[in-house]
């Protein structure tokens, strides 16, 4: 099993130090925000269902000292390179793009109060990249944390989680930093992975109505049920998905518009307003393409509602089973799944002590998430592929995770 290495906050002081140098009495700040694993409701958050994801023990981590002036001089630690911009005259950056999940951040909270200052910062991260572990996410909720201290935000508000105004001002972080994504980085992802980062709870999973983004922090209880969630990286990195993942959108938008036309609903705006049965009575008049598509997400977002019911109840094993439907669908109606993930699932399938398992994230790669009895860790860990299936692929890996709180920012 892969050793679960958390960022070092002390040796990414000593790397700032080493990049930047520093005095004992500037005030150097770290913010980490975590990546997220979702339990279930997968490729629904665009069509303005329920998702149902946690944040994990693993995190992207900025040590910054802010500036007196508007320049932003950013080290990656994992890519070694240093990018510097001005916040004046925020552009991306083709050599360093990595670099750009920043400068969407620091593009989208230049238009806020209060003015923005520069900082010194260097960032290092244990989200497996590209991955389908939401490292982007992860990057910019860690860079709005950042962005906003240097600006003057009291951080007892940034780490509160209290629904009055914490919760509130974590909503508009998450947002902040999607907008950041679809307009300045041009990936046109929904708003789950922001909002896990932002809002995740120790021990709960987040039932989301990425709709209105009314959520909750609903208890998950495996460690009293002996369980642990176990994520498995086949190794395989995106490579088409952005194109897919938008074809997705555009396949799940015509077939809403067709919906709508077909049931002479105004009131159809996405899939989340259709219910299945008149999806069922409709489905014959839709290109088949569409039909399969439009399915998984009105058939997930159903299965998120009962999978959370399930857990209220203490209902496990009902949890579990639906991460098997879930995967089936995102498999043969979706179409999002690879033969990795695939092998992956048919061998959590066949080992006793995996109640459940299913890929997680965008696909076509990426992650399996699996339900495993404390017991039953070793046979599975042991029986899941431990070198890569294809060429160019990385080692695959299995680790447990932990259920964390979202993103938070503090003094050195
Ligand atoms: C990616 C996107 C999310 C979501 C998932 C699929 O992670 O960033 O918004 O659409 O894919 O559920």
């Amino acid at each position: 099993m892969a050793e679960q290495v958390a960022v070092d906050s002390k040796w990414l002081l000593q790397q700032f130090r080493k990049v930047f140098g520093s005095h004992l009495k500037d005030e150097v700040w770290i913010s980490e925000a975590p990546g997220r694993v979702n339990l279930i409701g997968e490729h629904t958050d665009y069509s303005g269902g329920f998702v149902f994801p946690v944040a994990i023990g693993h995190n992207v981590a900025i040590v910054f000292r802010p500036r007196a002036d508007r320049i932003v001089r950013l080290y990656s630690c994992d890519y070694r390179q240093m990018s510097e911009f001005c916040l004046d005259e925020i552009q991306t950056s083709g050599d360093a793009p990595w670099s750009n999940f920043f400068r969407g951040v620091a593009w989208v909270l230049s238009d806020c109060e209060p003015p923005k200052r520069g900082l010194d910062a260097v960032i290092s991260g244990d989200v497996p990249i590209g991955a389908g572990l939401s490292s982007s996410a992860a990057f910019e909720v860690a860079s709005a944390f950042a962005l906003l201290v240097a600006a003057g935000t009291d951080p007892t508000i940034l780490n509160s989680f209290d629904s009055e105004c914490g919760l509130k001002v974590r909503r508009e972080i998450a947002l902040a930093c999607q907008k950041a994504e679809n307009l300045f980085v041009g990936v046109s992802c929904g708003i789950m992975d922001q909002m896990a980062s932002c809002i995740g709870r120790a021990g709960h999973g987040i039932y989301l109505d990425c709709r209105s983004l009314r959520h909750e922090p609903v208890r998950l209880g495996f460690d009293d049920a002996d369980m642990k969630i176990v994520v498995y990286d086949t190794g395989i990195r995106r490579g088409l998905v952005d194109s897919e993942y938008n074809r997705r959108r555009q396949e799940v938008e015509t077939g809403t518009k067709m919906i709508s036309g077909i049931l002479g609903q105004s009131e159809v705006h996405s899939l989340r307003d259709v219910e299945l049965a008149a999806f069922e009575a409709v489905r014959e008049m839709l290109p088949p393409k569409v039909a399969r598509r439009c399915e998984h997400v009105v058939r997930e977002i159903e299965r998120v509602k009962d999978a959370v019911a399930a857990l209220r109840q203490g209902a496990l094993l009902g949890f579990a089973n639906l991460m098997w439907e879930s995967h089936e669908s995102l498999r043969d109606l979706y179409e999002v799944s690879c033969p990795e993930l695939d092998l992956a699932v048919k061998i959590a399938c066949e080992t006793r002590g995996v109640l459940g398992a299913r890929m997680t994230g965008a696909g076509f790669g990426g992650c399996t998430v699996n339900l495993v009895q404390n017991d039953a860790l070793h046979d599975f860990i042991c029986a899941l592929p431990g070198s890569p299936l294809r060429p160019g692929a990385y080692e695959p890996r299995a680790f447990v995770i932990d259920v964390v709180d979202g993103a938070r920012v503090s003094v050195l």
